[in-house]
């Protein structure tokens, strides 16, 4: 009996770590291509809402919530799905409330979405990326 234990653990280990590097894998595959655009969105929002051009600014924090709702399937490699459900939604809302702050003409608020997409972009990389 005692020596099924070994090949059954062997099995066990590689269902283990073998999903987990196909998570990782499939995670790249969705992820790398938003990652190339996001940075110039970002740059985007705020040289439109530095010239005063809110509908533009607006289309912009559109374009970075659908790129974000794109990864709402990704499985955190270094953290848990329930958090990067909470980070995920707290990204998405900092971007509709900057839609909301264009719609105002409301440079502060417009700022803070700003900030605070940055700061949920480095939640996603502490829950993605291993420090
Ligand atoms: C405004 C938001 C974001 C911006 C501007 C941004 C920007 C970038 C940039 C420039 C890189 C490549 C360089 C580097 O490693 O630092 C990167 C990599 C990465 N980002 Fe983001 N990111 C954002 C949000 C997120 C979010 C929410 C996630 C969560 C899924 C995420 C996951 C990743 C991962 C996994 C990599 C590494 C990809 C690889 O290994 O090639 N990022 N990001």
């Amino acid at each position: 009996m005692k020596r099924n234990i070994l090949p059954v653990l062997l099995l066990v280990s590689a269902i283990v770590f073998g999903s987990a590097a196909v998570a990782a894998d499939n995670n790249l595959i969705v992820i790398q291509p938003v990652m190339q655009k996001l940075p110039a969105a970002m740059q985007d929002i705020q040289a439109k809402s530095a010239a005063k051009d809110y509908f533009g600014a607006a289309e912009k924090f559109m374009d970075i919530a659908r790129l974000f709702k794109s990864l709402e399937n990704v499985v955190p490699t270094n953290g848990d799905k329930a958090k990067w459900d909470q980070t995920h939604q707290a990204l998405i809302n900092s971007a509709f409330k900057g839609i909301g702050a264009c719609g105002a003409k409301d440079d502060d608020d417009i700022k803070k979405a700003i900030s605070d997409l940055a700061k949920y972009k480095d939640e996603g990389h502490k829950l993605f990326i291993k420090q």
